[in-house]
């Protein structure tokens, strides 16, 4: 029942953050793009330029772009449109890519298998796990690199590695969090299997077999 519940939750989540990133696209992003537009318009004025109003505008005009640098940003957080447009492949690619910049990381995505022929019903499964699995690193691992490796084997399942050389945790003591308890569920849903090796000092790692 507990399990019923987690995946019901799981997708309830995932639905929400849909309406919310196309929120952010129709409310924010629209209407940050017609105030950027009507303050060109203004710095264009002769009166502007006249009168030391288009320093003013130009930063107008630099804070809108800011906003909706942020705002794309939150938008391919909550919702990966380029998973959808591109593949696992190419989202997995820009994901890391941001976390690397912004953080002290060094992400190895290692992939001898083409993971965007990958069945489509996995691709966002996998997406959201990577994606949490890295903020754990940056939250809580206090790692510098992480490695990130998808194989198969000779019984058809696919093999996801995602490991960091962090602090660790001792199991015994692990915080509940919502993050772990997801994954498996994910995981689970897609007949699967989850481990969590960890210890003190040891770093983390997270196995998981999906079938395909
Ligand atoms: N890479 C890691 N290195 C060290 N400890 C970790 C790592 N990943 C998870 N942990 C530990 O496991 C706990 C549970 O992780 P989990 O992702 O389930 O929850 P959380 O990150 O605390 O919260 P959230 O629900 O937002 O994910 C964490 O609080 C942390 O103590
Ligand atoms: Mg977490």
């Amino acid at each position: 029942e507990n399990r019923a519940l987690t995946q019901h939750t799981l997708a309830i989540q995932e639905d929400e953050r849909r309406r919310l990133a196309q929120e952010l696209h129709d409310e924010l992003g629209q209407s940050l793009t017609a105030i950027k537009v009507m303050t060109v318009t203004i710095e264009k004025r002769d009166i502007a330029k006249q009168t030391g109003i288009a320093q003013s505008t130009q930063q107008i005009v630099a804070i809108c772009e800011h906003l909706m640098s942020v705002v794309g940003s939150m938008m391919q957080q909550l919702h990966p449109l380029v998973l959808t447009e591109l593949g696992l492949k190419a989202a997995l690619d820009e994901l890391i890519a941001h976390w690397q910049q912004r953080h002290n990381l060094a992400i190895a995505f290692i992939s001898p298998i083409d993971i965007d022929s990958l069945p489509a019903h996995l691709s966002i499964h996998i997406f959201r796990m990577v994606q949490e699995a890295l903020t754990n690193v940056v939250r809580h691992a206090k790692a510098s690199e992480m490695v990130i490796e998808f194989s198969c084997d000779a019984t058809h399942q696919l093999h996801l590695v995602l490991k960091d050389n962090g602090q660790g945790c001792d199991t015994l003591q692990m915080q509940k969090g919502f993050g772990l308890l997801s994954m498996r569920e994910r995981v689970r849903s897609l007949q699967g299997d989850f481990h969590i090796h960890t210890a003190p000092a040891q770093g983390l790692s997270l196995s998981i077999h999906i079938p395909l």
